[in-house]
């Protein structure tokens, strides 16, 4: 028997995994979308993005899932609705939270019954409250309460991480509502926080800010191990055994990119300056080792190799990570910007996100179709994201392809081991704060 009636509106990333999360949970779900014709697809059984383990589950509960681009229906046909939709980045670095106000328009028209209005999109503290006072009326007649219970999924992990949460935030303005939200969560065993709204909303920013903190401040670490002869790979793990630190989020490299750590950071950072005149200094050193990062990378190349004009160099890897070919603030799209003004001729490879990769560097560069292809005639090859593929590459033919045998590994994805067998090989390696040169 279905549990509840969901209505999830936005069917982007966030939106649809939730929905289809939920519907494996056993509630009866009504997703929308503006976009017909995702919702045409999704109507055919068509998941238009790769998530692992999303395809099969959305199979498995279709008949609990539906879809319509009418808000009016989704309002109509559930109790708990989760607005979903995006918050991107306005060029002066806050969140855009236009389409979630557009939403809240329609709402406000169409409820005529009692709601949980739900925010799971991640959007500036105070936002709550703007949608409360929008929906006054609403509220007074018990029509309408405004939850906040923001997302803490990982791309390529999302299904895992949505079924087996560390934590569910839940920001209401008074216990009993937030205690009607978690009903939906009951099955896990993890904690459930009851909060404000505003508690929620700074949890959400608060927790992805925390963790590129740790990735900038193991680059630093990193950058100070190369200058006096330590090796990152052994200080951070020595500094994560500390449990009160935890060895998560300390692998040093070129940075972080994707959909939200950025993002986030510099929504927090505008939101400090502009709403609560608030100069966020940590924050702001945060985002500048990360903007930093692939530049001290191309640093060491030039050191090298010395001027960097019509040399070839090979890119391995694209993506922002492992596992997707979504190069929203890929760490590669700072660095080959940047080697392309020094007049560098580059080949890149990327086992998922060459086509994404094209749309956005259009003819910059050069792309491969298989890995070994970026070796040809290269100086030197960049590894900029770490899949586990370029591991066992046959790097004896690699060698034989290229000009100078040299390889940077923006991911210290090589262990020691493996290390000394490129370097017998002939190979210079260089990583990111090993001083094994
Ligand atoms: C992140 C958060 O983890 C998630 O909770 C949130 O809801 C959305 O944003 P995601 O963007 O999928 O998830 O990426 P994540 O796996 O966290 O990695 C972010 C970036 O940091 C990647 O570019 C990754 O390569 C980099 N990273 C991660 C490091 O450079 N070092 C690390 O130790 C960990």
């Amino acid at each position: 028997m279905d549990k509840y009636k969901i209505g999830i509106i936005g069917c982007g990333y966030v939106g649809l995994i939730t929905g289809v999360c939920f519907a494996e949970l056993g509630n009866k779900v009504i997703c929308h979308d503006i976009d017909k014709e995702k919702i045409v697809k999704l109507k055919q059984g068509i998941v238009p993005f790769f998530e692992l383990g999303l395809a099969k589950m959305f199979t498995k509960n279709k008949n609990r899932l539906s879809f319509t681009i009418s808000v009016e229906e989704v309002i109509e046909n559930s109790d708990y609705i989760f607005i979903c939709v995006g918050s991107p980045s306005r060029n002066n670095g806050e969140a855009d939270t236009t389409s979630l106000f557009r939403v809240i328009d329609q709402i406000n028209s169409y409820v005529k019954t009692y709601k949980m209005i739900i925010i799971k999109s991640t959007v500036p503290v105070g936002t709550a409250k703007k949608v409360k006072e929008l929906l006054k009326e609403k509220i007074e007649q018990d029509l309408i309460e405004v939850i906040s219970n923001p997302e803490f999924l990982r791309e390529g992990n999302a299904i895992y991480d949505f079924m087996n949460p560390d934590r569910i935030v839940i920001g209401a303005d008074s216990f009993k509502k937030a205690k009607n939200v978690a009903r939906l969560y009951q099955t896990f065993s993890c904690p459930i926080l009851l909060v404000s709204n505003e508690d929620a909303e700074l949890i959400k920013y608060a927790s992805n800010n925390f963790l590129a903190m740790k990735i900038s401040f193991i680059n630093e670490i990193a950058n100070i191990c190369e200058r006096v002869g330590a090796d990152i790979s052994k200080v951070s793990y020595g500094i994560g055994l500390d449990h009160r630190i935890g060895n998560n989020y300390l692998q040093a490299g070129l940075g972080f990119g994707g959909p939200c750590l950025t993002k986030d950071l510099k929504a927090m950072i505008a939101f400090c300056k502009r709403v609560i005149t608030y100069e966020p200094h940590l924050l702001k050193a945060v985002l500048k080792v990360n903007e930093l990062q692939p530049e001290l990378v191309i640093k060491k190349v030039k050191e090298v190799l010395g001027n960097l004009e019509g040399k070839r160099i090979g890119i391995l890897g694209l993506s922002f990570k492992p596992g997707t070919d979504d190069m929203r603030n890929a760490p590669a799209l700072k660095l080959i910007t940047s080697l392309v003004k020094e007049g560098t001729e580059l080949i890149a490879y990327d086992p998922k996100a060459n086509k994404v990769a094209k749309e956005l560097l259009k003819d910059q560069i050069e792309f491969a179709k298989e890995p070994y292809q970026v070796s040809y005639q290269s100086y030197a090859l960049i590894i900029v994201t770490e899949w586990k593929e370029f591991l066992d590459l046959d790097y004896e033919k690699i060698k034989s392809y290229m000009i100078k045998p040299i390889l940077v590994d923006g991911r210290n994805m090589f262990d020691n081991d493996r290390i000394q067998k490129l370097k017998k090989m002939g190979f210079q390696y260089f990583g990111v704060g090993r001083n094994l040169l």
